[in-house]
């Protein structure tokens, strides 16, 4: 859990989210001291521009638009399985993530008609992530008998890693 948490927080640094809230937090004070030098050191580095070396991908508009829309519902589902999971049903947990993001999505999301438009690399990160979301469902289920709550924890930090992989290889054009 600790490794891909860490992998989110660098993928929020990369993006700048840390930059933002430094540029924020740079009162005149925070230059002297010892204490800071490190920091500094650090924030400095943060300041650089960040090449954006993800690669595009050039999707038909209403295609875009509908993988965006399918996106938000990603997230909107992680969050309802981390509520699910908190509340102890795990079988819930293991619905939503086959019916919302696991291989029984895949019609949904129209994979079949983007596939084409995707590079071999996204398509790969596509298929993991809908893998990743169909393991976490068996995974969740046992959970319900098991009462292992870490083990389905786990098992849904690998779906949000197979997120921040496909996120940090591409954009849209
Ligand atoms: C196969 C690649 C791929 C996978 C897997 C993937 N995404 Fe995305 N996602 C993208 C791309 C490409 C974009 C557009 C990014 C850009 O153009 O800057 C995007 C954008 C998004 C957006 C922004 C939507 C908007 O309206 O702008 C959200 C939210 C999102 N993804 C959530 C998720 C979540 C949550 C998961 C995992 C459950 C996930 N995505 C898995 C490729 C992927």
């Amino acid at each position: 859990m600790a490794r891909p948490a860490g992998r989110l927080l660098g993928l929020c640094a990369a993006l700048g989210v840390s930059l933002t809230l430094a540029q924020a937090a740079d009162p005149p004070a925070m230059h002297g001291g010892h204490a800071h030098h490190g920091h500094q050191g650090h924030q400095g580095q943060m300041h650089q521009p960040v090449a954006d070396a993800r690669q595009p991908v050039k999707f038909p508009a209403p295609m875009r638009e509908h993988t965006l829309a399918s996106m938000r519902d990603h997230l909107a589902a992680l969050t309802q399985i981390q509520q699910e999971l908190a509340a102890g049903r795990f079988d819930e947990a293991a619905e939503t993530a086959e019916r919302r993001l696991g291989m029984s999505a895949l019609p949904v999301h129209g994979a079949h008609q983007s596939a084409p438009f995707m590079p071999a690399g996204m398509r790969a990160a596509g298929s993991a992530m809908h893998a990743a979301a169909s393991r976490f469902a068996v995974v969740a289920r046992d959970a319900s008998v098991t009462g292992r709550l870490d083990k389905a924890v786990g098992a849904l930090a690998e779906i949000s890693a197979a997120c921040v992989a496909c996120h940090a290889g591409y954009r849209f054009e």
